[in-house]
């Protein structure tokens, strides 16, 4: 892994996608409006100026679409619409415009996998008999023992978890009142899969691509983009076995939440740890079928002016599968999740960007250097655990404690360390001002179907989802925005450990990390840090912790280790993440443990 010869370059690429910064909008939690504690379209568009000054190419909203936000909107009832509390296709429209005006792409989120139980067509599909074209948009099955003398359909059709916990088929009960099929649900039972291998899901979604681009929007991040086709025959998934055999005591108050979703009265009835978060081999991910789909979803934007992208959330491995994602008639990206997995750890993180650069250039696709989502526990929280390389799926308060400090100063490296490699960075909302996890959320507020599904098992992503402070001294620290004063609760409750680390307290404060994510912003587009190629070091070496690479004339320098690395001859620090103020940057000689620098020819 020292290798100096070790090259792994980027090809060159003209498009704005292929070193764009992006900045993740978790519209119910960014900022609010309308003064009702909820995000929402308004909300973004007033913040824009901020995200234009923090230095982003574009913004990813995560989806604000008509949904009974069972799983906070990933359950869209109308892909066609915006739910009422977000705004609505106007407040969309202008939002879009002046993201532009101000020079910022937008990319939304598309949710093909599975729509709300909501959805008209989920609707007509329970109204309609067995063997309907109806039904037949979704993945409905009669029950496994449903042969005539064998049973009564009373066992799902296979043995299939739901990744949010619990079994993945829901039995329905028929228009005549008798028991029925079962429905497929990969998420929660109100998030029915649909059927990838008929032709009017495909129509329809082509549709919807169509809608947006119409609109005006840059790309789409694609929602569980491995998940779309299942192997023929739903075979069972040998790996159930084990994972419930290590299925956990139940250590909170089983939870339910109330008016779980209409005749799912099969599920959450033995307590299930979530799935992984990347799986092992199965049977309805990342089949080799959800390629032609992206096949034709490429022509449908290649129809279209201005770059428009798709971006794949895709949790499969090793780095060579996730790159058949971005195949030149595909996708334009997929989130590098294995560097997010690599935790702070020198040589993991060393293995995965060499890896992943490697796999993207195999393919001519720019490589993702991502962190944090609303799915994960936000890094500055991770990387303040005792074992570094954790990845916990959620912390509650029975659950181990970060070390604040320690996590921050990790998570500002790590950040320094990303922007610094060639491709496209994501960045998740709240990062930039440090934010931590909310661990100590009470139980009744939490809302992540995860947590209802595993009993508490899990605690779930509400945590990383806490709406975002503005303003130290205002209610809500400043989240919703309004002219009269009057504000709601966020829809949430925020930590008092945002008060100090609210926006207004850390702009043109030296040393907060706001200003070290714009520095840090500036000083990659200055050095164009995303369309270069970079090369270990010779002080490269991972297995003391320490982690060096050239891009272009830049040297970054990001110690990992148990003791200082000396800055080497010749080279002087010209950002640095630590605590201490530019003026001293010069004159270091030694790099901190738990610090990154960049570092430029004398
Ligand atoms: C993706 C989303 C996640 C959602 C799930 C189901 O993993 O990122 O938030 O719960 O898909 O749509």
């Amino acid at each position: 892994m020292s290798n100096t010869d070790v090259r792994v370059n980027r090809p060159a690429r003209q498009e704005w996608w292929a070193d764009a910064v992006v900045y993740q909008i978790y519209p119910r939690s960014f900022a609010d409006g309308n003064g009702d504690g909820m995000g929402d379209l308004r909300g973004v568009t007033e913040r824009l100026p901020y995200l234009q000054q923090l230095g982003v190419d574009a913004i990813w909203l995560s989806p604000f679409y008509k949904s009974p936000q069972a799983d906070g909107g990933y359950d869209v009832a109308d892909y066609r619409q915006v739910d009422p509390l977000f705004g609505s296709l106007e407040t969309f429209d202008a939002m879009l415009q002046e993201a532009h005006q101000r020079g910022l792409k937008v990319i939304v989120d598309l949710v093909p996998n599975h729509t709300s139980d909501e959805h008209v067509w989920f609707q007509e599909a329970l109204a309609s008999p067995p063997g309907s074209p109806e039904r037949a948009r979704y993945m409905f099955r009669p029950g496994k023992d449903d042969v005539p003398g064998s049973g009564d359909g009373n066992l799902a059709p296979n043995n299939w978890k739901s990744i949010f916990g619990g079994p993945a088929w829901s039995r329905i009960t028929e228009a005549d009142g008798s028991p029925g099929e079962w429905y497929l649900h990969l998420f929660d039972t109100k998030q029915p899969d649909l059927n990838w291998e008929n032709a009017e899901v495909h129509e329809e979604m082509r549709s919807v691509l169509r809608f947006w681009l119409d609109r005006g929007v840059d790309g789409f991040r694609v929602d569980v983009a491995h998940g779309l086709i299942k192997e023929p025959g739903l075979p069972d998934w040998e790996s159930v076995a084990a994972m419930v055999e290590g299925t956990p005591e139940v250590s909170r108050e089983a939870a339910h939440r109330p008016g779980d979703a209409p005749g799912a009265h099969t599920d959450a009835e033995e307590p299930h740890r979530a799935v992984s978060p990347v799986y092992p081999p199965s049977p309805f991910f990342d089949q080799d079928g959800v390629h032609d789909v992206y096949r034709d979803w490429h022509s449908v934007l290649a129809g279209y002016d201005g770059d428009r992208m798709m971006v794949a959330e895709a949790w499969v491995e090793p780095a060579e599968r996730l790159a058949r994602y971005t195949r030149p008639d595909e996708m334009q990206q997929a989130f590098n999740f294995d560097f997010l997995l690599a935790g702070w750890d020198a040589e993991r993180m060393a293995e995965s960007i060499e890896a992943s650069l490697a796999a993207a250039s195999s393919v001519g696709a720019p490589c993702t250097w991502v962190l944090s989502n609303h799915d994960t526990v936000r890094h500055t929280t991770r990387f303040g655990l005792k074992d570094p390389t954790t990845f916990p799926k959620g912390l509650g308060g029975d659950d181990e404690q970060p070390d604040p400090a320690l996590g921050l100063a990790r998570a500002r490296a790590a950040t320094l360390i990303s922007l610094a490699l060639p491709g496209s960075a994501y960045l998740y909302q709240g990062e930039e001002l440090g934010l931590p996890e909310h661990t100590t959320l009470p139980a009744g507020a939490r809302q992540d179907p995860t947590f209802f599904r595993t009993r508490g098992a899990e605690i779930g992503r509400d945590g990383c989802r806490v709406p975002l402070p503005w303003t130290a001294e205002l209610p809500g620290y400043g989240f919703s925005i309004t002219r009269d004063g009057e504000t709601s609760q966020p829809w949430l409750p925020q930590p008092d450990s945002f008060g100090p680390l609210a926006a207004d307290q850390q702009e043109g404060v030296e040393g907060s990390t706001l200003e070290l994510y714009r520095a840090a912003l500036a000083f990659r587009a200055a050095r164009r840090l995303g369309a270069g190629s970079v090369g270990w070091a010779e002080i490269h070496a991972p297995d003391s912790g320490v982690l060096a690479f050239h891009n272009g004339d830049i040297l970054v320098l990001g110690n990992l280790g148990f003791a200082s690395a000396p800055v080497p001859e010749g080279y002087s620090v010209v950002l640095s993440s630590g605590p201490e103020p530019a003026a001293e940057w010069a004159g270091m000689r030694e790099v901190p443990v738990d610090c990154a620098v960049y570092l430029a020819k004398d």
